[in-house]
C-alpha cells in the first residue's frame, strides 16, 4: 500500500502536526510545493491552514488536482476546534475533497498559534477588534499544536492507514 502526507502550512504549525503524523507511521511528508503526484497512493493525508474559513490557497489547489483518493485531511486554525467557525471550515474542505470524487475517511483540526504581525495588523485595520475573549483565544491558540493535537491527529491517521490496508489485503 502506497500512501504520503502533503502539507501547506505558512507558519509551521500545519508542517508540525504534519512531522509528527510521519513521524508515527514512517510514511513520508511533503510540502504541497514538492508534493509527488497523487496518482500513485491509496492513501493520502492532505494539510491546510485555515484562510478566512477556508482551506488556504496552495492547499485547495492541491485538492483540485485529487481525483478518486482516499484522504485523511487535517488542518489547523486560530479558532476554538469546537467552534462553529471550526466545524464550517472543516465541512468545506470536505466538501472541496468530495467535488472531485475523493473519499474524506476522517478529518482533524486543532488549534495553532496567529503570526502576531497579523493579530497587529487586523487591530490597525479594526478588522477584529480585540475582545477578552478574543485575547484568551489567540492565547489558547499560542499554545498550539500541543503534544495532545500531535498524538491525537497521528493516532487518526493510523486508523486510516489501517483501515485502507485492511480493505486492500482482507
Ligand atoms: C491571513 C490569515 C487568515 C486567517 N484566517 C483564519 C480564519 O478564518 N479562521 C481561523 O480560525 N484562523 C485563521 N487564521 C489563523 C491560522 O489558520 C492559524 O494560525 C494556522 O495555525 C496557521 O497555520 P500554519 O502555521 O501552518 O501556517 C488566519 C491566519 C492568517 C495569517
Amino acid at each position: 500500500m502506497r500512501a504520503c502526507i502533503v502539507y501547506s502550512s505558512c507558519t509551521g504549525n500545519t508542517r508540525k502536526v504534519a512531522e509528527a503524523m510521519s513521524e508515527a507511521s514512517g510514511v513520508p511528508c511533503y510540502a504541497v510545493r514538492n508534493a509527488p503526484a497523487p496518482q500513485d497512493y491509496d492513501l493520502l493525508a492532505v494539510g491546510f491552514w485555515v484562510r478566512k474559513g477556508l482551506p488556504d490557497a496552495r492547499a485547495q489547489r492541491y485538492i483540485q488536482g485529487l481525483e478518486n483518493k482516499n484522504v485523511f485531511c487535517f488542518g489547523t486554525l486560530g479558532a476554538w476546534p469546537q467552534s462553529e467557525h471550526a466545524l464550517n471550515c472543516l465541512r468545506s474542505a470536505e466538501a472541496l475533497l468530495e467535488e472531485g470524487g475523493n473519499t474524506v475517511l476522517d478529518s482533524f483540526l486543532c488549534q495553532g498559534k496567529v503570526n502576531p504581525q497579523v493579530v497587529a495588523a487586523s487591530q490597525r485595520k479594526g478588522t477584529h477588534p480585540m475582545s477578552a475573549a478574543r485575547q484568551e483565544r489567540l492565547q489558547e491558540a499560542a499554545r498550539h499544536p500541543d503534544e495532545n493535537d500531535l498524538q491525537t491527529a497521528s493516532q487518526r491517521w493510523l486508523r486510516c492507514l489501517t483501515a485502507v490496508h485492511t480493505a486492500l489485503h482482507p
